[in-house]
């Protein structure tokens, strides 16, 4: 018998206080968070910095209400403060600093390649380098917590990959310094496509602006009928994941994870019903889901301190981790 105590893996993810939160965050992210946290160290981060990239969405007192909004949200849907470090990146520093050390390693074209870099930065009429250099920043995040996994969903792949490539030419540069993380992604759910358009993901800055795009997890029941009763399908009736339209199938994918069942499970359910049987209880399913989520939300909103209570314990222990990575980097590379 081995008397070495294992210690449990850890993992990171965050998402970014901008836009809506909708349930393509939840299903492709925040709910896998809650199913995996007892099995790992978990560290889920609220990514301010991040949301500066694009300075244009963002006022000051829009993202001071964000980033609230976001920390509640993830304590609503199940985070559990005792379980997990909840914190703000902007409030350690550390992030900040090993993007500048990990930028001197990290060559433009690696960059330039990025498809989010790329797609955003094509609407723009100017692109400031910090948009440039947000998987950078991602990649800090990720490293600076010797993370073993990172929970996300399947449009964070690329960046996944670039932080890989970034702590392996660090290692090989200065040594052995930054753990290889690995993306940990939902076999069904990582993508949620907009209901009102199928062929797009959905997205938190069109959820915003566009109606019937997506839910929010703090949308109105009716709200959440409408989108669902309305979302694009075609004429294709099929319900059975393989044969069934892109409209259906982003149903059926959802329906599927709001209930916790496999495929087949959902299939069997709907055998001989149209998608309008879908429609008409994955409403149900959605709206019942969320119900806890936000009747949570609204207490934890309401409990004056609690919120920053957690975010300041958060802070603490995030701390304690990165300053001691981030001394390491900085040694290896002769800084003194
Ligand atoms: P963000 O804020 O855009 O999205 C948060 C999380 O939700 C996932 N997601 C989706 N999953 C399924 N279907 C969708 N339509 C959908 N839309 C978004 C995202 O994949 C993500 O997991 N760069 C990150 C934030 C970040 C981060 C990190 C994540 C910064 N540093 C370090 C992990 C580790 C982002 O913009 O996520």
């Amino acid at each position: 018998m081995s008397s070495k105590v294992e210690r449990k893996k850890r993992v990171f993810s965050g998402v970014q206080p901008t836009g809506q939160i909708h349930i393509g965050n939840y299903v492709g992210a925040i709910s896998l968070w809650v199913e995996n946290q007892d099995l790992y160290d978990n560290i889920f981060c609220i990514v301010d910095l991040h949301s500066l990239t694009i300075p244009e969405n963002v006022s000051p007192e829009y993202l001071r209400k964000k980033v609230r909004e976001v920390a509640a949200l993830y304590l609503a849907c199940g985070i559990d403060p005792e379980k997990s470090t909840i914190f703000v990146q902007s409030h350690v520093p550390e992030h900040a600093e090993l993007t500048w050390l990990l930028n001197c390693v990290t060559p433009m074209g690696w960059l330039e390649r990025m498809t989010q870099y790329k797609t955003k930065a094509a609407d723009m009429e100017t692109v400031g380098t910090g948009l440039f250099d947000y998987p950078v920043l991602m990649a800090a995040d990720i490293l600076l917590y010797d993370t073993d996994l990172v929970p996300v969903g399947d449009d964070q792949k690329q960046h996944i990959e670039i932080t890989r490539d970034i702590a392996q030419r660090f290692n090989h540069l200065y040594g052995e310094v930054f753990k290889i993380p690995d993306g940990l992604f939902r076999e069904s759910g990582a993508r949620i496509m907009g209901l009102d358009n199928p062929e797009m993901k959905m997205s938190k800055s069109l959820g915003e602006v566009k109606k019937r795009h997506s839910i929010g997890i703090l949308d109105s029941a009716d709200d959440i009928r409408d989108t669902i009763m309305r979302a694009t399908t075609d004429s294709n009736m099929e319900t059975r994941f393989e044969y069934a339209s892109p409209g259906v199938k982003n149903l059926l994918v959802l329906y599927q994870v709001m209930t916790n069942s496999s495929k087949e499970e959902v299939e069997d359910h709907f055998r001989g019903k149209n998608y309008g049987a879908l429609k008409k209880e994955l409403v149900e399913v959605v709206i019942e889901r969320l119900r806890p989520i936000q009747e949570k939300y609204k207490e934890i909103v309401e409990e004056e301190g609690y919120l920053d209570n957690i975010l300041n314990r958060g802070k603490e222990r995030a701390k304690e981790i990165a300053a001691v990575t981030l001394q390491r980097a900085k040694e290896h590379m002769g800084l003194i």
